[in-house]
């Protein structure tokens, strides 16, 4: 079977961290990359012996590649994704899926009636933990469930907001719950389902100079009766690690990042069968000391899912979710794009 070619489309940061994954990537091929820096992609290609575009539309009707990564600033994701799909690419996309729900939810719709995969790097779904803990609270081992919450306590300098223009502006970045505590509201509604009610949100700008919030407190409803709270901040220095707890009628577990750090039900203990030692997401205190065993899964699990032409373990409604719940507590908070 030919390799699947892939064309990155932002070789900034996270960028580069895909290039140094995809390489290794069974099945997988990079065939080009693409930044609007042409001397970044460029330098880029030369690096990975590919092709260098500035324009993701010339890329994905140049033929060399077959699916798009996109790693640009995510009020650009849904829009660059829809002109891959729409020349028939699959895409896989940083997260969030965008900022703006309505173009994601285009996209998704777009990909799904061409049949073309769609996934969304979530990486905390991919760990051994997390999914036996959700699969537990989808069977009901842990009851009804009746709280599901979060606590993202994070630190970001000025520095980090001022490196590029994009960073915590409502039109392409959000503030902290649309970037940091996002994969910790992705974790939410894959345990308790869509947030389908916004009982109370407040959203400030509380220590640094920037656009949209570094401070979000909500209480909201998911789609299976659970109540939650989030509590996201970029200001907390130093930075405490992000904690998840979730509790039904017949348990509770608990997460420090994406480990398990307690996990029980039907009066027993069951936190040593589901912790896991690799489980450190990082990023509390610096956007780019992170593992990366999740975006290496997640980019194997989109070859698999192009070759064996299945769904990938993250999907594009599953990515969605996360968008629209952004939307809708944005809204609550009145502020964001159509405040
Ligand atoms: N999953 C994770 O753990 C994780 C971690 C870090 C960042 N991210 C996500 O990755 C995305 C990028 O973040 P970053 O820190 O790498 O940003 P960055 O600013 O370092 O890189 C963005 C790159 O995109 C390029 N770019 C901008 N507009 C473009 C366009 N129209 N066409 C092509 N290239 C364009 C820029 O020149 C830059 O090189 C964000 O959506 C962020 O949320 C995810």
């Amino acid at each position: 079977m030919d390799p699947v070619r892939i064309g990155v489309v932002g070789c900034g940061a996270i960028g580069q961290a895909h290039l140094s994954v995809w390489k290794d990537i069974e099945g997988a091929r990079i065939g080009a990359v693409c930044d609007a820096i042409m001397d970044r992609a460029r330098e880029t290609a030369a690096e990975y012996g590919c092709e260098a575009f500035s324009d993701v539309g010339e890329m994905v009707r140049s033929g060399v590649i077959d699916a798009v990564d996109i790693c640009t600033p995510s009020g650009l994701h849904a829009r660059q994704g829809l002109v891959a799909a729409d020349a028939g690419l699959h895409v896989l996309c940083e997260k969030p899926l965008d900022v703006h729900a309505d173009r994601a939810r285009e996209l998704v719709e777009a990909c799904e009636r061409r049949g073309l995969v769609l996934s969304c790097v979530l990486q905390r779904r991919t760990y051994r933990g997390p999914r036996l803990v959700t699969e537990a609270c989808r069977t009901g081992r842990l009851g009804r469930l009746l709280s599901c919450s979060a606590y993202i306590k994070w630190w970001r300098d000025q520095s980090y907001y001022d490196s590029s223009r994009w960073r915590g502006t409502w039109e392409l970045d959000g503030g902290v719950l649309a970037n940091q505590a996002l994969h910790a509201l992705d974790h939410l509604i894959w345990m308790a389902g869509r947030v389908t009610r916004v009982e109370y949100a407040v959203a400030e700008t509380q220590a640094h100079r920037m656009e949209a919030e570094d401070f979000l407190m909500a209480v909201v409803r998911f789609e299976c009766g659970a109540r939650g709270v989030i509590e996201a901040t970029t200001c907390c220095n130093p930075p405490l690690c992000t904690r998840i707890e979730v509790f039904g009628t017949e348990g509770s577990a608990a997460f420090d990042d994406a480990a398990v750090v307690h996990f029980g039900y039907g009066g027993a203990d069951h936190t040593d069968e589901v912790s896991e030692a690799e489980a450190k997401l990082g990023g509390r205190a610096e956007a780019m000391a992170i593992s990366l065993q999740g975006h290496a899964n997640i980019a194997a699990d989109f070859v698999g899912a192009i070759r064996e032409g299945r769904q990938p373990i993250v999907t594009g409604r599953d990515a969605l979710a996360s968008v629209e719940a952004l939307r809708d507590i944005y809204a609550a908070a009145g502020v964001g794009v159509a405040a």
